[in-house]
Formats: structure tokens, sequence, C-alpha cells
């Protein structure tokens, strides 16, 4: 198993059928076309880190940064590989990029009921911060 960074635009097909694949924590949704998964490798090459075995990618990560606060999206390792130390070692490149920027602070979005990413989280030293209130905007 490799980590290395995400190839655009070759490596787009793998990572949508890795992520329509989820049972539950990733979505595809309208960020994930081509076009614009093009506009996130323009400005963070360096953190959409994908895993590979044989050619196949196994894993992937999204972080991103803009110069302040850091975020993490489409966390997601194949099924039957899971518990293998995987989501732990995707997570910990992309948070030792992120320090390596400067990052001092970063964020992540899981729903609710998605207690096996909650646990997954606590246990690479997040905390859910229940202080906060998260609002957001859909632009057209
Ligand atoms: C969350 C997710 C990314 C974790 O990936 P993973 O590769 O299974 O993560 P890890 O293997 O690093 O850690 C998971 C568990 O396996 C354990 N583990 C790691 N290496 C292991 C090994 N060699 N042998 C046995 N157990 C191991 C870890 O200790 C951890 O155990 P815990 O559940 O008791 O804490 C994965 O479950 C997933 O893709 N979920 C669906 C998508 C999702 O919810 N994403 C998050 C929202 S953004």
């Amino acid at each position: 198993m490799k980590i290395r960074e995400f190839c655009f635009p070759e490596d787009h097909k793998g990572a949508l059928e890795l992520w329509g694949s989820m049972e539950i924590g990733v979505q595809v949704g309208r960020s994930d076309t081509l076009e614009e998964i093009k506009k996130k490798i323009q400005r963070d090459p360096d953190l959409f880190l994908i895993a590979e075995i044989d050619n196949e990618i196994v894993g992937t990560i999204i972080g991103g940064y803009d110069g302040r606060r850091g975020m993490i999206y489409h966390l997601a390792v194949k099924s039957n590989l899971r518990k293998h130390g995987i989501g732990t070692m995707l997570l910990e490149e992309v948070e030792k990029r992120l320090r390596d920027k400067g990052c001092k602070k970063c964020y992540l979005l899981i729903t609710a009921e998605n207690a096996a990413a909650a646990h997954f989280y606590e246990r690479n030293n997040w905390r859910e911060m229940k202080e906060d209130r998260i609002f957001g905007k859909e632009f057209p």
C-alpha cells in the first residue's frame, strides 16, 4: 500500500467509484465532478491524497487550507480493507502537511449517525466541538 498525491484527471474515476461505494460518511455530490475536482487540485495539490494497492484506489482524503484554518473532506477507505490502519495513515499524512503549512486548527464534519467515524476521529485525538454550531450556505 502506498500513499501518494491524487493525479488529475486519471484518478478521478477510481476515486468516484470508491466514494460511491461508501455506505456512510461520504456522499458524492456536485463538488465531485471533474471540473470541481480540477479547481481543488489547482488550489491544494499536495493535500488530496490517495491510498493505492496494485494500482487500485482503496483510500482517499481531501485536505484544504485557506491560510487560517484547515479542512478535511472525503476520508474514505474501501470497506473490506478497513481496520488495517489505512485511514489513520491518510489522516496523519494530511495532518502533517497541514501543520507544515502553518495550519493551527482544522475542522471536519461528520453526520450525526456516523458513530464509527466519531470513534475513529476521537481515537486520533480530534474532539467534537460541542460548543459550536455549524452554519452553511449553498451557492447556485
Ligand atoms: C472512518 C474510516 C476512514 C476509518 O478507516 P480505517 O482504515 O478503518 O481506519 P484505521 O484502520 O486506521 O482505524 C480503525 C480501527 O482499526 C484499528 N486498526 C488499525 N490498524 C489495525 C491493524 N493492523 N489490525 C487491527 N486493527 C487495526 C484501529 O486501532 C482502529 O480501531 P478502533 O476502531 O478500535 O479505534 C473508514 O471506516 C471509512 O471509510 N468509513 C466510511 C467513510 C467515513 O465515514 N468517513 C469519515 C467521514 S469524513
